[in-house]
C-alpha cells in the first residue's frame, strides 16, 4: 500500500485499543535509514527501539554466548540465524518499557521470524488485555535506490556513546568524527566495508524482500520514499503512523 492511497485501516489482530501507540515495524534494505527514523519515532512517541542490529553487536562486544556465535556471520554480512534471534528478541520485548509499544529496526528479517513475531504477539503481547500497546502493529517499508544506498553505507558514521547515526557525505557532523549531541568520537561500523556491504545488500534481496510480501499479502504494508531527506522521511512516516491511530480511533 502506498501512502498517498489512504485507507490505512488495521487489520483486526489485536482490539485496537488508542491508549498506546503499538508495535511499529520498520522495514527496508540495509542503509535505508531505519536506524535513523527508528531513533526519531522512539523520541517522538515515548517508546523503545529495538533494533536487532545493535543488540547483535553488544552481545558481540560483550562477548556473551550469543555475541561469539554471532561475530563471524555479522562480519561475512550473512544473517544470523533465526534460531538464535528468536530469545534475544523475547526477552526484549517482555521488558515493561515496551508495554505502550515499541520500534522495530532489523527484525523480522525473514518470512519465518515475522510468523514467530505475529505468534508471539498474539500468544504474549497481546494476551494482558489492559496492555496500552496492544494494537495491530504498523508496518512501513522505507524505499531507497540501490545506487543511494551504497553511498549511505559508505559514509555512515554512529558515535561510540549513544549510536547517533551521521554520514560524511550527506549528513556530516559540525566536528569532523565527533557526535554533535553527546561529543562522544564517531566510530566506521566493522560491516561497512565494500565486499560486506554486498553481502548483507544481497542477503536483503534474497531473504528479506519477502518480509515485505508477507505483510502486503495481508494487507499490513505501507511503503515510503526514503530517497527524500531525512525530515521528509520522517514526516512521511508520522503521516502512516497518525493515519493508523486516527483509523483505530474511528473503529471506537
Ligand atoms: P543491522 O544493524 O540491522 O543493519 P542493516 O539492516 O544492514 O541496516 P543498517 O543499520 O545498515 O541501515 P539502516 O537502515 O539502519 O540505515 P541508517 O539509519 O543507519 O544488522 C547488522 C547485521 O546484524 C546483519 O547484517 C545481520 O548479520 C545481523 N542481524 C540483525 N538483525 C538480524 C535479524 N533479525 N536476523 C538475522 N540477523 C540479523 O542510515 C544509513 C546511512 O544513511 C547513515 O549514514 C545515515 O546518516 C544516512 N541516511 C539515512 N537516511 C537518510 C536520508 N533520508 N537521506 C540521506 N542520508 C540518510
Amino acid at each position: 500500500m502506498k501512502l498517498e492511497s489512504g485507507g490505512l485501516g488495521a487489520s483486526s489482530m489485536a482490539d485496537g485499543s488508542s491508549r498506546g501507540i503499538g508495535p511499529i515495524i520498520l522495514l527496508g534494505s540495509p542503509g535505508a535509514g531505519k536506524g535513523t527514523q527508528a531513533k526519531r519515532i522512539a523520541e517522538r512517541y515515548g517508546i523503545p527501539q529495538i533494533s536487532t542490529g545493535d543488540l547483535l553487536r553488544d552481545n558481540v562486544q560483550r562477548h556473551t554466548p550469543l555475541g561469539l556465535q554471532a561475530k563471524d556471520v555479522m562480519a561475512r554480512g550473512e544473517l544470523v540465524p533465526d534460531e538464535l534471534i528468536y530469545d534475544m528478541v523475547a526477552q526484549r520485548l517482555r521488558q515493561v518499557d515496551c508495554d505502550p509499544g515499541f520500534v522495530l529496526d532489523g527484525f523480522p528479517r525473514t518470512p519465518a521470524q515475522a510468523g514467530w513475531l505475529d505468534a508471539f504477539l498474539e500468544n504474549e503481547f497481546f494476551d494482558n488485555r489492559d496492555r496500552p500497546g496492544r494494537c495491530t502493529p504498523i508496518v512501513i517499508r522505507i524505499d531507497v535506490d540501490y545506487n543511494q544506498l551504497l553511498h549511505r553505507l559508505t559514509g555512515r558514521r554512529t558515535c561510540l556513546a549513544n549510536g547517533h547515526i551521521y554520514n560524511v557525505y550527506l549528513q556530516p557532523p559540525r566536528v569532523p568524527d565527533t557526535c554533535d549531541l553527546d561529543g562522544s568520537r564517531l566510530v566506521t561500523r566493522d560491516d561497512d566495508r565494500d565486499e560486506v556491504i554486498r553481502e548483507r545488500l544481497t542477503a536483503y534481496e534474497v531473504q528479506t524482500k519477502p518480509v515485505a510480501e508477507y505483510y502486503e499479502r495481508q494487507g499490513r504494508l505501507v511503503s515510503v520514499n526514503g530517497d527524500l531527506p531525512v525530515d521528509e522521511v520522517t514526516e512521511l512516516i508520522r503521516l502512516v503512523i497518525e493515519g493508523h491511530r486516527a483509523a483505530r480511533a474511528d473503529s471506537f
